[in-house]
């Protein structure tokens, strides 16, 4: 047996809101029926929560999920009812941020053709990966208004981009492409850094003088450039050139809508926020999804796909083999919800997917 295996890999579950409460069970009663040996220990932070008591983290949480777990399990967060999204920021970003999960990595794997929206793209032409950086860029919240309410206002929002943060997640992009295989088994080989150093000169500046010398410590992996707006047109033109994309928090965020687009949409996306080594947490690429909550509509792919890659990362392998291999299979059978052309519910795909792995 695997020693990684010998001991149970603890899991915080924090569902959250909206969908999130709908696709996690799904995907945990996925996680059980392939019998991993893990224990789920379930936390309630999320807007209910937050509404009853006003508590959004409860305090020495993030050192809580730190010491006592080995990867947290995420839904989403975000509820009209909480108009500040207050609880959504202190959740969501203080996790990637308080725990310095850098590495926002995200693949982007094509299941079946008929999921694309783009004409004669196949399975084998979509298998890239975008590594987002996630704990700084724009979403620091530095910055500030200036009168504001007037027609004088004025409002700035930083981009924040530290040396150490640019090198650590161009590092693991060149790191992840020598250690990940495509899925057809073939050596990834290319790392593509997207940026707008064009108009974005001084950020640009940074992440282009770092990846040139991280590059060089890598000669057998292919260094790219590509302005992130000519890397939308080519996403959508020919999605096959792709292998590794790393890029900043923001572009990392806008591009991997685009590319679930090109997987079947939001509901099969899946994404890790990762600090090797550390505590690591999981969550689906999509949101709350407000109109649908609560529907049973939601597709719970994207969730399920990411407690595959959670098992992965905690070091188990028939396991998420066996997931994938379910998902693959109720992708091609139909047995899946609306948004990607079947007829079922959440739940109705979720236990044909657990049933599969258990048959
Ligand atoms: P969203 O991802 O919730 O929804 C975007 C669109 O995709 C909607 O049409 C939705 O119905 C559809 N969709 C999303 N997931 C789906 C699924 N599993 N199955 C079928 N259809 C699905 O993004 P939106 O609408 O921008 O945000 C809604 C709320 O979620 C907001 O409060 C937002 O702040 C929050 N949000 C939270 C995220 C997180 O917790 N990581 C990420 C993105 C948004
Ligand atoms: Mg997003």
């Amino acid at each position: 047996m695997n020693s990684k295996k010998q001991t149970r890999k603890r899991i915080a579950v924090i569902p959250g809101d909206g969908i999130g409460k709908e696709v996690i069970p799904q995907a945990v009663n996925v996680i059980r029926a392939t019998g991993a040996q893990v224990e789920l220990t379930d936390f309630d932070w999320g807007a209910d929560r937050y509404l009853r008591d006003q508590i959004t983290v409860p305090p020495d949480g993030f050192a809580m999920l730190a010491r006592d777990f080995d990867a947290i399990f995420v839904g989403a967060f975000g509820d009209p009812r909480v108009m500040t999204n207050i609880h959504a920021k202190e959740i969501l970003l203080g996790m990637r941020f308080k725990m310095d999960l850098y590495a926002n990595v995200r693949p982007v794997r094509l299941m079946d053709a008929a999921l694309c929206p783009l004409k004669g793209v196949e399975p084998k032409d979509v298998d890239f990966v975008v590594l987002r950086e996630n704990t700084e860029g724009v979403y620091t919240d530095a910055g500030g208004v200036f009168k504001q309410g007037t027609l004088d206002e004025i409002a700035t929002q930083e981009d924040i981009n530290t040396r150490k943060g640019v090198e650590r997640i161009i590092r693991y992009a060149f790191d992840y492409c020598a250690t990940h295989a495509k899925l057809d088994g073939t050596p990834r080989n290319k790392v593509l850094m997207s940026d707008k150093s064009n108009a974005m000169t001084h950020s640009g500046g940074l992440w282009q003088r770092v990846f040139k010398e991280v590059s060089t410590e890598y000669p057998r992996i292919t260094a790219q450039h590509m302005y992130v707006d000519a890397l939308c047109m080519q996403m959508v033109r020919d999605p096959r050139q792709f292998d590794v994309i790393v890029t900043n928090n923001m572009f990392g965020d806008i591009i991997t809508d685009l590319a679930a687009g090109l997987q079947g949409g939001l509901g099969m996306a899946a994404s890790g926020n990762i600090h090797p080594g550390r505590t690591s947490m999981f969550e689906p690429v999509h949101g709350s999804a407000p109109p649908i909550a609560g529907k049973n509509q939601a597709n719970p792919f994207g969730a399920i796909l990411t407690a595959a890659m959670m098992l992965r990362h905690l070091g188990f392998e028939e396991e998420p083999d066996k997931i994938e291999a379910a998902v693959l299979e109720a992708v091609r059978q139909k047995e899946t919800t609306q948004d990607i052309g079947g007829s079922l519910g959440t739940r109705e795909a979720g236990d044909w997917v657990a049933n599969r792995i258990s048959s």
